[in-house]
């Protein structure tokens, strides 16, 4: 595959790049984007981008234009199926460019470069130090294709393996000899990891299974149920302020509007937690949940994050212990097993923090991303709003297409462990990519295609096995009362042309920071 290398040095990189995203988002409204790669005249056709500030990626009809912004030089690699059409995108990008970059008098030379790995020279080390990359977060799906040609399970280092496949995945989730990896000394590591390292998500058995026993006997289906009501009430009322930001006819941000604001109020609901608090916790979450990138040093401000939370649930456990309420926080406290165990303060602290950031941070990008994916498929958005499509087999698929969780680890416990034909080594960690194994070419037909009419669609987004996610029904539920009441109250929703989508730049919680949208409202919304 051809590919090609422009570096341009200017102190506006960062601008540069946003204004290439966003032609491209008005040319998609405009309806100029070609999206059926019928080359009808000799130009190259931007079809869609996703950008962050300093990094993007802008699909052509014709290939693909990678961007990166430093504090010096806009770096763009464009590659294509072969020499002509990757002669046609250097010449598009360059009018472009050179057209919005006039002032700076922008002049752009392409040259030749080494192929990207992810195209079928690149080893799992190659493939995962991509996938760290900005470039690689924000499409990793080229890259899980890569990992695919290498097979399901493929060797890093020694004791480091890579598993993308389907079947391959699952075995590793529900197979008791994997494990998460075996905290070190208690009081090792910083503030944010020692705090999940507390909870249910990373522990083992047999403390595993008892703090699985006592939650799952407060968060319970017919609790969950329970809260359809209260669900569509918080809908409903964030779909008001969102008509009325909205009536300025300028754009207005998804994310911001319901994407967040709906997962957050549910689970603070549901915990107990006053809903005057919810702002907080949003910066609090994003950065604890840097602790969950893979060999992502916890930062400083995940550590402070961890402090922040847990100085807030201390005095609230206190309150609860003292006067119990109808809440889960009251009902955690007074849980107790058949043993007669109960959590210890710290895990009821850490499963408490957990239960909060792992029920809105996973299910915003639920929302966003699906939601992104209607703005860009006007003809699947009128057969779910003509409910051709049932809801549920929507969220099922943008589950499989675009989880909110892209990667868990685990670790081999056990000798003489195989999984589809490779050995892998006591003590040996894995990292397994559910993104990729929802997209395996040998479970799923086709797979980087869109398409909810598909059969058993049976996801690994919400993990397998003893560990699987607690919150699936609640995050399900609030995805099936939002999607159709957004379409019926808003029949002309649409991308904002202004402003382009901006992805977080994270690989395992995979959504967007903004998605600005633009809608006409109509009244008779109940
Ligand atoms: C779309 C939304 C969600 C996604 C994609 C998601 C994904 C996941 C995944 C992949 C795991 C397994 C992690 C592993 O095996 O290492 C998990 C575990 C968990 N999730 Fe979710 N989750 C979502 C929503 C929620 C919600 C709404 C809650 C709670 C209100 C929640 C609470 C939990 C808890 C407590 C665990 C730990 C279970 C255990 O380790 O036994 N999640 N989730």
């Amino acid at each position: 595959m051809p590919v090609a290398e422009a570096r341009i040095r200017t102190g506006r990189a960062s601008r540069y790049l946003t204004q290439l995203c966003g032609h491209t988002a008005r040319m998609n409204f405009l309806g100029h984007a070609n999206r059926h790669g019928e080359h009808a005249t000799a130009t190259a056709m931007p079809q869609r981008a996703e950008c962050s500030d300093t990094d993007g990626v802008i699909d052509f009809d014709r290939g693909r234009l990678t961007l990166r912004a430093t504090n010096e030089e806009l770096i763009l690699v464009a590659e294509a199926d072969d020499q002509q059409d990757l002669r046609l995108m250097q010449d598009a990008i360059a009018t472009r460019l050179q057209r919005i970059g006039r002032r700076d008098r922008l002049s752009l030379t392409w040259r030749p470069a080494p192929a990207q790995p992810g195209h079928g020279d690149g080893g799992a080390a190659a493939i995962l130090e991509r996938l760290m990359t900005p470039a690689g977060r924000a499409q990793p799906f080229p890259l899980y294709a890569a990992a695919h040609k290498q097979g399901p399970v493929s060797a890093v280092t020694d004791g480091l393996y890579l598993v993308s496949g389907y079947a391959a995945v699952n075995q590793v989730l529900r197979e008791p000899g994997f494990g998460l990896a075996e905290p070190g000394s208690p009081n090792s590591g910083n503030d944010a990891l020692r705090l999940m390292k507390q909870s249910i998500l990373r522990a083992n058995p047999p403390d595993h299974g008892r703090m699985r026993s006592l939650i799952s006997k407060v968060f319970t289906p017919r609790r969950v149920a329970e809260l359809r009501p209260a669900i569509e009430a918080a809908v409903d009322d964030l779909l008001d302020q969102l008509a009325e930001a909205a009536v300025a006819g300028g754009p207005v941000d998804f994310m911001d509007h319901v994407a967040y604001p709906l997962p957050v109020t549910v689970i603070c609901e549901l915990l107990g937690v006053p809903p005057a608090d919810r702002w907080r916790f949003r910066p609090l979450a994003a950065d604890l949940t840097e602790a969950l990138e893979p060999f992502g040093d916890a930062s400083a401000a995940a550590d402070a994050a961890a402090r922040e939370l847990a100085d807030y649930f201390t005095p609230l456990i206190s309150e609860r212990r003292a006067a119990p309420g109808d809440d889960l926080v009251s009902a955690l406290v007074a849980a107790r097993d058949a043993n007669d165990g109960r959590l210890s303060d710290e895990e009821l602290l850490a499963n408490l923090i957990l239960l909060l950031v792992a029920g809105f941070e996973t299910t915003t990008n639920l929302l966003g991303n699906g939601l992104a994916i209607l703005l860009d498929r006007p003809d699947l958005t009128a057969a779910l709003r003509a409910q051709q499509i049932p809801v549920a087999a929507f969220i099922e698929e943008v589950l499989r297409y675009d989880s909110p969780v892209q990667a868990v680890t685990r670790q081999a416990h056990a000798d003489g462990l195989t999984v589809e034909g490779v050995a892998i080594p006591e003590g040996a960690d894995l990292i397994l990519l559910i993104g990729a194994a929802n997209r395996d070419p040998a479970r799923y037909d086709d797979p980087d295609r869109f398409d909810p009419t598909r059969t058993d669609i049976r996801p690994l987004s919400f993990g397998a096995g003893p560990h699987i996610c607690i919150g699936n029904n609640l995050a399900r539920l609030e995805a099936a009362v939002a999607f159709p009441k957004l379409l019926t109250r808003f029949p002309n929703l649409s991308a904002s042309p202004a402003r382009p989508p901006l992805r977080r730049d994270r690989l395992v919680l995979r959504g967007f920071q903004t998605l600005p949208i633009q809608m006409t409202p109509v009244d008779d919304r109940r």
